[in-house]
């Protein structure tokens, strides 16, 4: 395995912006990333895990420790089981799944980044979750260089959280995650959005639904297509803020004359999920605003997208803006989605 110095790290994320890696390595097998993390350690470097690239904000000053590509491949199908190594790419696995019409990750159809990510955030869309699916994640333990297996319950996965961004952050490097999935199941559309967009298709397909799904992905431009200014992204960046009752109805009462109806979904507990791009718009802030070269996709409010030449102080100081002006307006704040690094 090779360690390269001082690499640009920008072109290895959607959004485009950031400094160098001090130390820059790929890792194709579990032994490359114990090597990774033995490096690191004679050294004593921070390390941090690159996949996709597809969810990440990287400082303009770069990263002084090692980051590692996780560039392990594979896919193995065991009946309903798909297990995939975790650099393997995201939309390829889906499509994998929908061809052998195995069900359960048609709505995730279209999503940049890798495998080891979806368990990572809890990836979610359009009415599924990897959680809904996932069976058990390989890693490697960073200290000790061990192998680790964790069940899904042991994933501890809530909205886009999981142990792996949450108290063991940092902790395990994930190599292979299994998905369990129903053999010729029928597809899920409980989005109201999906739903609607199917409602043409009397027994929708798999394939119907994955088509149907990048569609409207497409639309937002949250499908990464060449030459396309909007899907320069980081996807969401904000979380949609979950919230109790008396906070969404003081911020739908804030709303009420522009907005009479609040967009809310139920989320357990009596707690409700607001959304996060309606709340940006309502305080004040519209589709493809722009601050420098920075600014809001044209096609939807969440995205903040670089429009050529950005420099990543640019995108914070319009996500500080952005989060200033909610705050201000409904007294709710809004969290940063994408991981930061450096
Ligand atoms: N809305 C607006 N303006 C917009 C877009 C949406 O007001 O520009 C409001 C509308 O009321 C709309 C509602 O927000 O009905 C929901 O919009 P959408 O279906 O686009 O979903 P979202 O809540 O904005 C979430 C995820 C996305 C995921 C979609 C579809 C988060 C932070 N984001 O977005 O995930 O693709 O649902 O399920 O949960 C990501 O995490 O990076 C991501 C793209």
């Amino acid at each position: 395995m090779q360690f390269h110095e001082q690499v640009p790290l920008a072109p290895y994320t959607t959004l485009g912006v950031g400094g160098p890696a001090r130390w820059f390595a790929e890792a194709g097998s579990e032994d490359d990333v114990r090597q990774g993390l033995e490096f690191a350690r004679e050294r004593r470097l921070p390390v941090f895990v690159l996949g996709g690239g597809s969810n990440l904000l990287v400082a303009d000053a770069g990263f002084s420790g090692l980051v590692l590509r996780v560039a392990l491949r594979g896919v193995e199908q065991e009946g309903d089981v798909l297990h995939a190594a975790a650099g393997e790419d995201w939309d390829g696995l889906v499509a994998r799944a929908v061809a052998a019409n195995l069900a359960g990750l048609e709505c995730l159809s279209g999503i940049p980044g890798t495998v080891g990510g979806t368990p990572v955030q809890n990836v979610g869309a359009y009415g599924q979750e990897v959680a809904n699916t996932v069976a058990d994640v390989r890693a490697i333990e960073t200290s000790t260089g061990k192998p680790a297996t964790f069940s899904s319950q042991e994933c501890g996965f809530s909205y886009r959280r999981s142990r792996f961004n949450g108290p063991d952050a940092g902790k395990y490097i994930l190599t292979n995650v299994s998905y369990k999935l129903r053999s010729g199941g029928s597809p899920e559309l409980k989005y109201a959005e999906l739903h609607r967009s199917m409602a043409e298709f009397t027994d929708p397909t798999l394939q119907q639904v994955r088509d149907t799904v990048r569609r409207i992905r497409q639309s937002k431009g949250m499908l990464l297509v060449q030459g396309d200014p909007d899907c320069h992204s980081a996807g969401s960046f904000f979380k949609n803020p979950v919230v109790d009752e008396t906070v969404a109805a003081r911020v739908a009462g804030k709303a009420a004359e522009t907005s009479p109806s609040m967009p809310r979904y139920p989320d357990g507990d009596g707690r409700i999920k607001l959304s996060a791009a309606w709340l940006i718009e309502q305080a004040g802030i519209a589709k493809g605003f722009t601050m420098g070269h920075a600014g809001i996709s044209s096609r939807h409010t969440l995205a903040l997208i670089n429009r050529g030449g950005a420099t990543t102080a640019e995108i914070i100081a319009l996500r500080d803006y952005i989060r200033a002006k909610v705050e201000t307006r409904f007294g709710v704040p809004l969290e940063q989605e994408p991981v930061s690094l450096g």
